[in-house]
């Protein structure tokens, strides 16, 4: 047995549950657990990643310019110097919680919030505070009710994953103007891009109304580019300096960088995977809630039905599982009852609603 021993608080940590893969599956297996875009990545960021695949011996810029400035130009962002890059968003999340909080402070999010907010906040010493959502939504008093003077950062995913529910803009601008200025208040927009370009622009502009606020990004969901682990943040100059000052020198591999270019030039892709998530959410929802599984409105690229019953929504999945569909358990989420599907191609949409429509006649 070793004598080296982690800090109390790493041990303590439990790690992020990843959606994951069907075990012992031999065939092909629909896959709608990690809300991951059904056509892939853009065709161009192939052709960028294949153009630039016999560099991979030399580093990448270390200031990353080309592709701060290409997102920035993409986002309407004046400031290129304020854009941060990060291998996936998960490191903005860190490299934020290391930066501003530790033992003693806390760090606060809604009920059903993204868990890797709770796991950044654990691991590195601070506390995680929760606080009670209403309609599985996120709201402006019960936030503020819960800030004290200790809360260093405010996580906020809107839309949110798991729930796909969201606040309006107008409420963040609330919530952001009632905040303390020592709250740090980080909106993550990871689903942003299937609400569509007038709410990433209000979001991205949230950001100049006040310098407590730093909007994030992500370049695995729409953008179809979850394995190459990018993303992207806009920032307050101060808080963009302190991230450049421990992010390490190259977080962002090359080909990242220039598939990342790519995809985010690609208007038409980014059109057609919001049309084709826009479509089919509806048609799911509508569905599903015709099966007699309430399923809320999701702003995302995933669905929330209810199975009434923890044992209900587990004899679901494993029925899903034995037709090799592997949807999302979300009982760590405290929603045990609810499974979440990811809007996939229309094969794959029918594939599931046609099992789910046996499981009902059949449970
Ligand atoms: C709300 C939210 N934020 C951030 C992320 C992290 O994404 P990535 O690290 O792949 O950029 C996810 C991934 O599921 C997410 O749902």
């Amino acid at each position: 047995m070793t004598q080296i021993k982690p800090l109390p608080h790493i041990a303590q940590t439990k790690p992020y549950v990843p959606g994951g893969k069907l075990a012992g599956a031999t065939g092909p297996v629909i896959m709608l657990a990690s809300n991951e875009n059904p056509f892939g990545p853009s065709p161009k960021a192939i052709e960028a990643m294949k153009a630039v695949a016999g560099d991979v011996h030399v580093y990448p810029d270390p200031e990353y310019r080309a592709l701060r400035e290409t997102i920035a130009e993409a986002a309407g962002i004046a400031d290129a110097s304020r854009v941060v890059v990060s291998a996936g968003s998960d490191e903005i999340i860190h490299l934020l919680t290391q930066s501003y909080a530790g033992p003693g402070d806390e760090i606060l999010f809604t009920e059903h919030a993204f868990s890797m907010y709770r796991v950044s906040a654990l691991s590195h010493g601070a506390t995680p505070v929760t606080v009670p959502e209403t309609d599985l939504t996120a709201g402006v008093n019960a936030i503020l009710g819960a800030v004290s003077e200790r809360t260093k950062i405010l996580f906020l995913a809107n839309p949110n994953n798991p729930t796909g529910t969201m606040m309006p803009v107008e409420a963040l601008k609330q919530l952001q103007d009632a905040l303390p200025p020592h709250v740090l208040f980080v909106v993550d927009g990871a689903y942003a891009e299937y609400v569509g370009p007038d709410y990433e622009a209000q979001i991205r502009d949230l950001v100049d109304r006040k310098a407590n606020t730093v909007m994030m990004r992500t370049f695995s969901k729409i953008h179809g580019l979850a394995a190459l682990r990018l993303g992207w943040a806009y920032m307050p100059e101060e808080i963009a300096a302190t991230y450049q000052r421990i992010r390490g020198p190259f977080n962002v591999n090359g080909l990242a960088v220039a598939a990342g270019m790519a995809s985010i030039r690609d208007a038409d892709f980014l059109t057609k995977s919001r049309d084709h998530n826009s479509e089919w959410r509806t048609r799911m929802t509508e569905a599903l809630n015709a099966m007699g599984l309430p399923t809320p409105q999701s702003d995302a690229n995933f669905i929330l039905p209810d199975f009434g019953t923890a044992e209900r929504a587990s004899g679901a999945n494993d029925f899903l599982k034995a037709r090799s569909i592997l949807v999302r358990a979300v009982g760590g989420y405290g929603l045990p009852s609810r499974l979440r599907i990811t809007v996939g191609s229309a094969e794959d949409n029918q594939a599931v609603l046609a099992a789910l429509s046996d499981f009902t006649a059949s449970h």
